[in-house]
């Protein structure tokens, strides 16, 4: 077995706890679950979506959760983290790396990476702070790839515990390939343990990057997860699809969501069927179907439709 780890990526409205949970369930190989962002204001409590998210009640299955925080503002930083220390976690991610408007413009994940002097003063308080394990999400600049050689030194100063890196621009948020010059970059320079993320959506996109990068800490996988719930155990223990399996990982994490929200459940299955889709080729009108459903019973009718074509 492989000594290196596999992370579970943040992903806002996909891998929040009624994922990891079903997730869990029925498949093995996950060393960490990154938690959605939790944006940190300094007058404000956890919202619902945030609590729900991190609180023990929903993390009873022993995973190491590790809760992602948003913010430019130490002071928020500081409070929201030690929040959690108390709640019982030991490490803290930091957002640095989210590209939508929304984020950027107010100065926040990718967006933060364009302001160094403001990042490095966010830093120097948040490191002060009597802390918590923190680890740094990032991408390699807002603007350009220029950036990052500056931002590698800046990351450097501290005592970062693990550097995830998603090898793209803010501005290129999802579009083009990641820049492998600029993560080869990062394992030149970075005195911190690094985690590799972006666009390994198969076994063979796995082993083009841990050829390259043979002491990688981590890797980390997002919209692979999603799309292919079995990737990890298919990478890491040479398992295949089991279609029975994927049935059942799918009615769970649609009941805990149904349970939660309802009818709404239904926008958190379509979120997820625009990846886990690639799982039935030649079904475009059975996936158009699903996607349109509107009631919880149309919801049911589609998917199982498509799952006993399989
Ligand atoms: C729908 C969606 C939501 C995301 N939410 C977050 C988030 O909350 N925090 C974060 O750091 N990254 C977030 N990301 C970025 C992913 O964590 C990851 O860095 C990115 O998808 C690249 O990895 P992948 O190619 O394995 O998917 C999100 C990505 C997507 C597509």
């Amino acid at each position: 077995m492989l000594k290196m780890m596999f992370y579970m990526a943040p992903m806002e409205g996909l891998t929040g706890f009624t994922y990891r949970n079903a997730w869990a369930k029925f498949y093995k190989g996950i060393d960490k679950y990154f938690t959605p962002f939790i944006p940190a204001t300094v007058s404000r409590r956890f919202n619902t979506r945030e609590l729900r998210d991190v609180i023990k009640e929903h993390n009873t299955l022993g995973l190491n959760v590790i809760p992602q925080i948003l913010s430019n503002n130490a002071e928020a930083f500081n409070s929201t983290a030690n929040r959690l220390l108390e709640m019982g976690y030991k490490e803290i991610n930091i957002n640095l790396g989210c590209p939508s408007k929304t984020v950027v413009k107010s100065g926040r994940g990718a967006g933060f990476l364009s302001d160094r002097e403001k990042l490095v003063k966010f830093l120097d308080e948040v490191f002060k702070n009597t802390a918590p394990e923190i680890s740094v999400k990032t991408r390699i600049g807002m603007h350009s790839e220029d950036e990052f050689k500056e931002l590698l030194h800046i990351y450097n100063s501290y005592p970062i515990k693990e550097l995830i890196i998603h090898p793209r621009t803010g501005v290129q948020m999802y579009s083009g390939k990641p820049s492998l010059t600029a993560f080869d970059q990062a394992v030149e320079r970075a005195k911190i343990p690094l985690c590799y993320n972006g666009d390994i959506f198969t076994r063979d996109d796995f082993e083009i990057i841990t050829e390259r990068y043979k002491d990688l800490n981590a890797v980390m996988l997002g919209r692979g997860i999603i799309a292919r719930p079995y990737i990890i155990e298919n990478i890491k223990y040479g398992k295949k699809e089991d279609k029975s399996i994927l049935k059942s990982f799918h009615d769970e994490y649609f009941n805990i969501n149904r349970e939660l929200f309802g009818n709404d459940a239904i926008f958190r299955m379509k979120e997820m069927w625009t990846y886990f889709k690639v799982n039935f080729p030649n079904s475009d009108k059975q996936i158009k179907n699903i996607l349109k459903s509107k009631k919880i019973s149309e919801y049911i009718c589609n998917t199982d439709k498509i799952f006993q074509n399989f």
